[in-house]
């Protein structure tokens, strides 16, 4: 089992929305077994779930401290489990040790960004957050993946200033940016992939399928 989470330290950014969209696709798609575990307060995606008939993937709501139970619980019947997040995540004392305790058990995390320079310097800011974690896991003999990328786009010119920004700090990208894949797929609102969706455009669908290839990659 392969666990997999949008990360950032900033809400909206898209986090729940590409884990509904990238589990609809994994099942769809990519033959994958998946569970959603929804460790965000808000539980969007076990409300949405709530509302739709022949989900093809299970959505467990777990608060941040027993998604590790949960992961114990689910282990050898699924491929992959997705952790949605919480909007925010930070300690109320600031700790650095309570966030890195929740990301340990995430195998690949994915930082999704906006193409604006204060997400830029937020994440520069989490890039230790993350090293850490990844440091911990590898004296246990555990591999971490990290990729960035490019969620919502504003503008092509922003986007490569934060792609050139990234590049240069050697941070680890995925292969494609996201665009407007989402908000297609937020009107669907379905359990359908988007990939197989009929209102969805061939060039949306293109982008997604490069964004679903390059995650399948770090599995
Ligand atoms: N690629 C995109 N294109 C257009 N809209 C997007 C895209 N990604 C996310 N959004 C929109 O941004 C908003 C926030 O998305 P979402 O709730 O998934 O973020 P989040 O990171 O889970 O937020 P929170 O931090 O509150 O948990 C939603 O309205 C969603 O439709
Ligand atoms: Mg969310």
């Amino acid at each position: 089992m392969t666990t997999i989470s949008f990360v950032s330290t900033k809400g909206g950014v898209g986090k729940s929305t590409l884990t509904w969209i990238t589990a609809c696709a994994l099942a769809h798609n990519y033959g994958k077994q998946v569970v959603v575990i929804d460790a965000d307060l808000q539980l969007s995606l076990s409300s949405t779930a709530a509302s739709i008939d022949n989900l093809p993937f299970k959505v467990i709501s777990a608060s941040l401290t027993g998604i590790y139970d949960v992961l114990n619980a689910i282990e050898d019947e699924c491929d992959v489990a997705l952790i949605d997040m919480p909007g925010i995540l930070h300690t109320p004392d600031g700790s650095r040790e309570g966030i890195t305790d929740f990301l340990f058990f995430v195998d690949v995390m994915l930082l999704p960004l906006k193409a604006h320079s204060f997400d830029v310097l937020n994440v520069t800011a989490f890039q230790s957050v993350i090293s850490e974690v990844v440091m911990r896991r590898k004296s246990l003999d555990s591999i971490t993946e990290v990729a960035y990328f490019i969620n919502d786009l504003h503008s092509k010119k922003s986007a490569r200033e934060v792609e050139r920004h990234l590049v240069s700090d050697n941070m680890p990208m995925l292969g494609r940016n996201l665009s407007r894949s989402v908000s297609i797929e937020r009107s669907v609102i379905s359990a359908d992939s988007l990939l197989n969706s009929p209102s969805v455009s061939p060039k949306i669908k293109i982008e997604f399928k490069h964004f679903m290839d390059s995650i399948i990659k770090l599995l």
